[in-house]
């Protein structure tokens, strides 16, 4: 999809289809929804009013309508899409919006789209917020480029639904703001871009995107976007004495991968500067190992290295919107099998930091990898570190689908984290990892046991393992099991991978540059 950004009056743009966003504005008192569209174009106002008259079309979230040949425009049609209520708008309805047009557009073999920027001014304040310039402008083409995908890349009667150009049309009456509306733009491009290379990497079957190969597609973009990347296997895990992840690799044929990838800001970075860890955990495909799992679902086990494909996605984007701050990214990556080799419950394992495991669950094979890619982060001079995994089916039934587990040994880190939630748009919900429940790792035979006591609070006996391997290094750990894979086609977006976490993670390493 080619995208552009145009200043000009949206109504004397020549498309196949002008999309247009309209928000609820009715208040308390008024019993029906009262549909307003977010545009100041006397011309498009008037091509809709008798429809919008109508009552038929209430502007909620994702509701669209269609108008052929409008009246005094010069786009064949007009869609408007709704946003839901004016009061609550945020640019993530934007996002959604902006999605909503494009797979309109889609199905119905057309190929242009403009999308006319929404101007909150066109609403009075009572109504609605006024929301920035840069973020919205942004959200519509995060929204957009996410939207064009669809993974039906396996298969053969595949229909090609591809959109070729996308216009985002903004009115060239307000000069002041068009820096910003061109940097969130650029912005927006660059996001999605990196946001859609996760997907596509999570997306892949095990069969296909296996550890080594992961490593060939991460070294690939780091050649793209001028990153450093180094790649190794288990000669290096013995090496370094990654006892942990290399048991969790060791009952498969493939080979495990430790991907390093690093960014340096320009002119290099001040001795005492920060240094960001990203670790993920890239297990290509969970079977859950000797402790194997049950048949029913364990197909979606190709998606365990979501955390992997997050970092690796955050790495593309932090390499094209270059933050004043060094990162390094460590992406563990490894198939967890059964065979004659493999990890067994009862053995015990020594991490890289030296504390002894005791495996009681082969499944629970992510908090291992994960704890020798945060120590060696560590050791490679992170001063700060976030980790990304689809660590655990408890965090799924504690938070549903919606928002992420989070857990942090640091109030300032999350605070940084969270302040970049309202631009990224994605949800996370802080759960504890207060040493009060270091109990539930205590292992009678080794340091510590890789899974609780107890079933009890699962996603944070996870976190808790974890933190024995960060120290007081200022962490934050995503437990992104819930999230990283949707089930269900939305609207604006279709179902499979959903890349979350990459521009949460995008937003927070930019707080250190500021
Ligand atoms: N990859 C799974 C967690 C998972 C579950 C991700 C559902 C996505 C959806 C992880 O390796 C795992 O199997 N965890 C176990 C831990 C248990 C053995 C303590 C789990 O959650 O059941
Ligand atoms: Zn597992
Ligand atoms: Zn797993």
């Amino acid at each position: 999809m080619d995208s552009r950004l145009l200043f000009q009056d949206a109504a004397g743009f020549a498309t196949s289809l002008l999309a247009v966003f309209a928000v609820d504005i009715a208040t308390g008192k008024d019993t029906e929804p009262l549909p307003a569209l977010m545009t100041t174009s006397d011309a498009i106002n008037d091509a809709a009013a008798k429809i919008l008259g109508t009552g038929e079309f209430k502007a909620a979230l994702g509701e669209t309508l269609v108008l052929h040949s409008p009246a005094g425009l010069k786009a064949e049609r007009l869609l408007i899409v709704g946003l839901g209520k004016a009061k609550t708008l945020s640019i993530d309805e934007i996002r959604k919006g902006a999605g909503t047009a494009v797979r309109f557009l889609k199905p119905r073999g057309l190929r242009d789209l403009a999308i006319a920027l929404p101007q909150d001014h066109a609403l009075s304040d009572e109504h609605l917020e006024s929301l920035p310039c840069l973020g919205m402008t942004r959200a519509l083409i995060e929204g957009a480029a996410l939207a064009e995908i669809d993974y039906d890349t396996y298969k053969s009667d595949r229909k090609d639904t591809a959109v070729h150009s996308l216009t985002v049309v903004a009115s060239d009456a307000d000069k002041s703001s068009r820096a910003e509306i061109q940097a969130g733009f650029d912005e927006g491009l660059t996001v999605a871009a990196a946001q859609n290379f996760t997907r596509s990497l999570v997306n892949e079957p095990g069969n296909v995107l296996t550890p080594t190969v992961l490593g060939q597609r991460a070294a690939a973009m780091c050649a793209e976007v001028g990153l450093k990347c180094e790649v190794y296997s288990m000669d290096k895990l013995l090496e370094l004495g990654m006892g942990a992840f290399a048991a969790v690799s060791q009952g498969s044929s493939e080979p495990p991968a430790l991907i390093v990838m690093t960014y340096e800001p320009a002119g290099g970075s001040a001795p005492n500067a920060p240094v960001i860890g990203l670790v993920g955990k890239g297990i290509t495909f969970d079977t859950g190992g000797i402790s194997i799992k049950p048949a029913d679902g364990m197909e979606k086990m190709k998606y365990d290295m979501a955390g992997a494909g997050a970092m690796i996605g955050a790495m593309r984007a932090i390499a094209q919107l270059k933050p004043a701050v060094k990162i390094v990214s460590v992406v563990c990556s490894a198939e967890n099998m059964p065979d004659g080799k493999a990890f067994k419950p009862g053995d015990v394992i020594t991490a890289m930091s030296g504390k002894t495991i005791e495996i009681i669950n082969t499944d629970a094979e992510g908090r291992l990898v994960l704890a020798d890619g945060l120590h060696y982060a560590k050791t490679l001079g992170c001063t700060h570190l976030i980790d990304a995994a689809t660590l655990t089916g408890a965090c799924v039934v504690a938070l549903g689908i919606l928002n992420v587990g989070l857990f942090s040994n640091d109030d300032a880190s999350v605070e940084a984290f969270q302040s970049g939630l309202a631009t990224s748009g994605e949800k996370f919900w802080r759960l504890p990892c207060t040493d009060e429940y270091r109990d539930q790792i205590k292992s009678q035979i080794a340091d510590i046991m890789n899974t609780g006591k107890n079933r009890w609070g699962g996603a944070i006996t996870a976190a808790m393992f974890l933190k024995e391997f960060v120290g007081d290094t200022p962490w934050i750990h995503l437990d992104i099991a819930g999230c990283a894979w949707n089930d269900e086609s939305k609207p604006w977006i279709a179902n499979g991978p959903s890349g979350i976490a990459v521009r949460s993670i995008v937003e927070w390493v930019r707080t250190f540059g500021k």
